[in-house]
């Protein structure tokens, strides 16, 4: 069974493989509606590695979860590899999600019982497979993300960042597209936040997967492409760092626009 025969036929043609067209996301919890998304257009070609600044408060996550199909947006319209997500069931958009995207969040996320291997695999074991089924990936993996030596330690036995890397191993088990990323180096120093951002870096030249990043930092911020700055819900502009590590002209254009 194919993504195409689950969700259907791509509904749009376009090259992008997230294309938003004026997205607005009101929540409305307590009977107060918050605007956290106000008209964003976005468009981002596959294998860009994007990242998203933005005062606390001003829709980053928000973004990425619409995005990924967590939470629906109010209006607008959002197509992810051509796909209309607003126009899916609820079951085929789960598919979807667990096929094509992959997502990383501040806190890991991995079950302390279980040895870096079996985080990284646990999507195919909750599917039934068996770890040594899925034994040649996982070391595959592994290697990518460069804990091979450490493959049978659990969490409580890796730093923050090597938690982190299987947590992307594991994003990128099922292959997808798109990896979204959500401030995922909140927790780690300056070190090994740069290894995280380099792995990403990696992850989309390389492997030309489509990287969409939350970070507060003009050096994550620098090995992107393209830096996607969001004030109060909209997009007040964009910065082209295209992956030259130039913190200076992140932090000074980030200045300008967010200010
Ligand atoms: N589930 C929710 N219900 C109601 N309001 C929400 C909800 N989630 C977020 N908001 C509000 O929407 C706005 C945008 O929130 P969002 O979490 O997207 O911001 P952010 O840019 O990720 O901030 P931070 O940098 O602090 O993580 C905020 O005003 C927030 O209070
Ligand atoms: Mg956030």
């Amino acid at each position: 069974m194919s993504v195409a025969e689950d969700v259907g036929a791509p509904s749009s043609t376009t090259d992008a493989v997230v294309a938003a067209l004026d997205l607005r996301k009101v929540y409305d919890t307590s009977g107060q509606p918050v605007t956290a998304l106000d008209g964003v257009h976005l468009e981002v070609p596959a294998g860009r590695f994007v990242a998203i600044m933005g005062a606390s408060g001003s829709g980053k996550s928000t973004l990425l979860h619409v995005i990924g199909g967590l939470t629906p947006a109010t209006s607008g319209v959002l197509r992810v590899e051509g796909h209309d997500l607003s126009a899916m069931s609820d079951r085929a958009r789960t598919i979807f999600r667990r096929r094509r995207l992959g997502v990383v969040f501040q806190e890991y996320n991995l079950l302390p019982t279980l040895t870096a291997r079996e985080n990284i695999a646990l999507p195919l074991l909750v599917d039934g497979r068996s770890l040594d089924a899925c034994a040649a990936r996982v070391d595959e993996l592994l290697e990518r993300v460069h804990l091979r030596a450490r493959a049978d330690h659990r969490p409580d036995a890796l730093s923050g960042g090597e938690q982190q890397r299987v947590a992307i191993a594991r994003a990128l088990l099922n292959d997808p597209a798109i990896i979204l990323a959500d401030e995922p180096t909140g927790n780690l120093d300056s070190k090994q936040s740069a290894e995280i951002w380099a792995l990403l870096r990696q992850i989309a030249t390389e492997r030309g997967k489509t990287i969409l990043m939350v970070t507060h930092e003009a050096h994550g911020a620098a090995y992107a492409d393209r830096v996607i700055v969001l004030k109060d819900g909209r997009v007040v502009g964009e910065l082209e760092p295209k992956g030259s590590g130039d913190a200076a002209l992140v932090a000074t254009g980030y200045q300008e626009l967010a200010g």
